[in-house]
């Protein structure tokens, strides 16, 4: 697959450069800057994007690989282009002040200004900037006096001072399509079409049909399209789906059903009485994770020792889990530990076959729809692997399961009367039990919290206000159908300094 690179100099963008080049349908990988580019990482690169970073290039901390210039078209964007400046003898000056936030700029031609009119509003964020362009470039554009854009044809050179990444830029995703299109030569083909038939390709070379492969699927957007994929490159897939007794209402069933009509073998093992006897009497949140995590490893091996020539796990391991593992600015790279499979015992020694390892979220869920994947499933709300053990404070007991799960129903069914813009919205048991008056009797019940979020990716969240009425008829419905309550109050915390689950 011909594709762009992009030398990640540790920029908050870069990850946002990646998403707006595959959104045009070119296929482009993150590596970091420091990388050696040899003949074999270059093989199929028709071009390289070094990105912005929080570095000075006159500290000369960061060590970008110069024999590329010349090689392969170069853009630089921000830190990017004072590095193509510093190091082919261009002169770069450190701001007296940063400059952040809109700017207008004027263009006087240029490849990558083609078709494009002579002025516009850009995002800049930057400390240093260019005071005069390497030798044999030309400047093509300017904000006041200052250069934000230079270029060699001949040698291929560009550079950006502002980000065309960012939607503040205007005429942002027309500059980089004609870097990619018009300078690098490429053609826009990276879409489901093409993703799924390489995906399969790749897993049918590598798996032979003696071999079983084993998969975990939870009924979230991610292990399902693994899970599909594989079915269609492997003959021997072996799926679980492992009802661990902290599922939402009527959840084990509904998802049973939805895997089975994907037409996924599926073994529905349940083992809610394991999980909550390993759960009793255990208050503590990291604790109830660490007995979650450890009872899905044994009901998996069970499962493995089941099956006739495990050598496979199917992963839905995403490309952001990927970029963030490594570490762009220096040598130190680090693997997260939940990459390598949280935890699985070493004698299983399974291989991993990860089919989603390059993609985004969005190209999930898009590949999701071409393969026949529901939109209502495709775009379901996040759910926490340790289930509602990490909604309910205090011990998880089956009564105060019951209880939950009826209060999050009637949730559910009422945000389903609606199109909230939210990310996740959820029932808590918020582990008090206060006074309430019922008739002429006193009662001492449980206390229900609501928590509706809006978040774009769950790094951070703001509360979200559905509006009055619908808040009055949630706690009033909760109240008087689901016995056990007799208080409800609304969460109105953002992430940070909260987090979006309460455990
Ligand atoms: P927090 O609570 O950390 O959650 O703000 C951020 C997002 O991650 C989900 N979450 C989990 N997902 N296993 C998961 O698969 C977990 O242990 C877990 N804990 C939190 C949470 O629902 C939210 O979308």
């Amino acid at each position: 697959m011909e594709k762009i690179l992009i030398l990640d100099a540790g920029s908050q963008y870069t990850k946002l450069i990646a998403r707006r080049i595959r959104e045009i349908e070119v296929y482009c990988e993150v590596v970091p800057c420091f990388k050696k580019l040899g003949d074999e990482e270059l093989a199929d690169v028709r071009g390289i994007i070094v990105s912005g970073g929080p570095a000075s290039v006159l500290s000369g901390e960061l060590k970008i690989d110069d024999s590329i210039i010349g090689r392969l078209p170069i853009l630089g964007i921000c830190y990017g282009m004072q590095w193509l400046t510093h190091t082919l003898g261009g002169v770069v000056e450190s701001g007296e002040a940063p400059e952040y936030g809109q700017a207008k700029i004027s263009v006087k031609g240029g490849e990558l200004f083609a078709d494009l009119p002579e002025s516009f509003e850009v995002w800049m964020s930057h400390g240093d900037h260019v005071a005069s362009p390497p030798p044999g470039c030309r400047v093509n554009a300017k904000s006041d006096d200052v250069i934000v854009s230079f270029e060699d044809p001949e040698r291929r050179i560009y550079g950006l001072q502002f980000h065309p990444e960012v939607s503040h830029t205007t005429n942002g995703i027309a500059i980089l399509k004609n870097f990619i299109f018009k300078v690098c030569g490429l053609a826009p083909n990276w879409n489901s079409a093409e993703i799924y038939e390489e995906a399969v390709a790749k897993i049918s070379a590598k798996v032979s049909d003696t071999e079983d492969v084993l998969c975990a699927v939870s009924g979230g957007v991610d292990s399902t399209v693994a899970a599909v994929i594989t079915k269609n490159s492997v003959k021997n897939l072996h799926c679980i789906f492992v009802d661990n007794g902290l599922l939402r209402q009527d959840e084990g069933p509904q998802v049973y059903k939805f895997l089975t009509e994907l037409g996924l073998k599926v073994n529905f093992v349940d083992a809610s009485e394991r999980f909550l006897n390993g759960l009793a009497g255990v208050t503590d949140p990291e604790t109830k994770r660490k007995v979650i995590g450890r009872t899905f490893i044994e009901v998996f091996d069970d499962f493995a020792k089941s099956v006739a020539n495990p050598t496979y796990l199917v992963q839905g391991t995403l490309y952001p889990d990927v970029i963030e593992s490594v570490s762009s600015i220096g040598p130190s790279v680090t693997i997260k530990s939940h990459h390598n499979v949280g935890g699985l015992p070493e004698h299983m020694k399974l291989k991993l076959i990860e089919p989603l390892r390059e993609l985004f979220k969005d190209e999930v869920r898009r590949l999701g729809e071409s393969i026949g994947i529901g939109h209502q499933f495709l775009y379901r709300q996040p759910f926490p692997g340790p289930g509602l053990a990490v909604r309910i404070i205090g011990e998880v007991t089956r009564d105060k399961l019951a209880i939950l799960r009826a209060s999050d129903a009637i949730l559910q069914e009422e945000l389903a009367k609606h199109n909230f813009p939210i990310w996740q919205a959820f029932a808590v048991m918020t582990g008090i039990n206060s006074v309430g008056v019922m008739g002429d009797g006193r009662s001492y019940d449980h206390c229900i919290g609501i928590r509706m979020v809006e978040s774009v990716d769950g790094m951070t969240a703001n509360w979200f206000f559905p509006g009055e009425k619908f808040l009055r008829n949630v706690s009033s419905r909760i109240t008087n159908e689901v016995k056990g309550v007799n208080r409800v109050v609304l969460d109105i915390s953002n992430k940070p300094p909260a987090t979006i689950e309460w455990e």
